[in-house]
């Protein structure tokens, strides 16, 4: 079932248009990432769902009801923000109190509400202090907490973790998995971090300059992006012009490569760096100019036919030196991609 639907949602500031229209399903306890550049309008697009700025045009369903014109407090969503948004002057406990309180939830309702949110969120020790008494990551989690004792059929994140140093957002990143795991709160969630959209999702929705581009699970919006902007934006890939035959290509560096799926003239493939099998010999075409020895890969930039091919192998297998000669061959097919908007620049 559709928790949260949106139907041709739009938004225009003046005559820039922000978000085109936009439609989107989110099922009952599905975990949902947005994924876009900066300035791509995916935190317009929350708070057009939380309801603190206004739709130009569309419609958005919640739990089988339509929303869009309830005020935030009548809306049951919750919002976790990058910048925390604490009360400073209130407590970890009141933090979590305030908006029971407004709902006027029982005292003891709200009570075992928030025992359960600070154990969930691994708060107990800090009920009494203040925010500013609080690290970065305790901050964010009481942030969460404050989002889950409302109980709300939909959770929505704003890059909550990018204000935190990579080791906290790690770890950050695999609590809130876990929590997720234990609410099945319906959710939606936005960042410009692939790795974190990757690791986190159940679907991602792909977003560029106002528009989804592609929606899909990670592992097939990983293997198989329909776009050239999802493969170059989750993950590495090279992606390289070729001229299509049926289902085989002519490479720009000369020679031919099978193609996924059967096309004719000019078109763009993706070739992944794990994807490009390079072999050391004395002719080679390609040169090597660039090695990475990364521990559990090795990096390679190859020149060859004109332009910049990136590589990966095993860090286990032997290192090439920069300068070698290789012979470069795609691993499996090539991937036929769509490259309708890459031009686009966010508004
Ligand atoms: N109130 C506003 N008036 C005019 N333009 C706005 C307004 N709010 C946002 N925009 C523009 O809409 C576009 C999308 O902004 P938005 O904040 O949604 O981007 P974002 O994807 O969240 O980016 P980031 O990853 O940097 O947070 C931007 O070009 C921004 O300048
Ligand atoms: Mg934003």
């Amino acid at each position: 079932m559709a928790e949260l639907e949106l139907r041709a949602l739009t938004k225009s500031f003046g005559d820039t248009v922000t978000l085109h229209p936009t439609s989107l399903q989110v099922r009952t306890g599905e975990f949902v990432t947005v994924l876009g550049p900066s300035g791509c309008g995916k935190s317009t697009l929350l708070r057009i769902l939380m309801g603190i700025m206004e739709a130009s045009g569309g419609e958005i369903h919640l739990a089988g009801k339509r929303i869009d014109a309830h005020p935030p407090e009548k809306r049951d969503i919750a919002m976790v923000f990058q910048s925390y948004a604490l009360f400073p002057h209130m407590s970890v406990r009141k933090n979590l109190a305030f908006g029971l309180r407004m709902r006027k939830i029982a005292k003891d309702e709200q009570m075992r509400r928030i025992q359960h949110a600070l154990e969930i969120c691994n708060l107990e020790a800090y009920v009494d202090r203040m925010p500013r008494q609080l690290s970065g990551g305790q901050q964010q989690r009481v942030a969460l907490a404050r989002a889950i004792v409302m109980q709300p059929s939909l959770l929505l994140f704003d890059e909550p973790l990018s204000n935190l140093d990579a080791k906290l957002r790690d770890s950050l990143r695999h609590d809130l998995i876990a929590l997720h795991r234990k609410t099945g709160a319906t959710s939606l969630y936005v960042t410009h971090d692939q790795a974190e959209a990757m690791a986190m999702s159940d679907r991602i929705v792909v977003m560029n300059a106002g528009r989804v581009v592609e929606i899909g699970t990670p592992v097939e919006l990983y293997r198989n992006p329909a776009h050239a902007f999802t493969a170059s934006f989750l993950g590495q890939t090279n992606l390289i012009p070729v001229k299509a035959s049926g289902d085989s290509c002519g490479l720009p560096w000369g020679g031919q490569a099978q193609l996924d799926r059967a096309a004719q003239g000019d078109m763009m493939v993706s070739l992944r760096p794990e994807n490009v099998q390079l072999t050391e010999t004395a002719n080679g075409v390609g040169e090597v100019t660039s090695v990475s020895f990364m521990g559990a890969q090795a990096h390679y930039i190859v020149r060859i036919g004109g332009r910049d091919l990136h590589a990966a192998r095993s860090g286990a297998e032997a290192i090439l030196d920069t300068g070698a000669r290789v012979d470069v061959a795609p691993i499996g097919a090539l991937r036929l991609l769509q490259t309708d908007g890459m031009e686009a620049k966010p508004a």
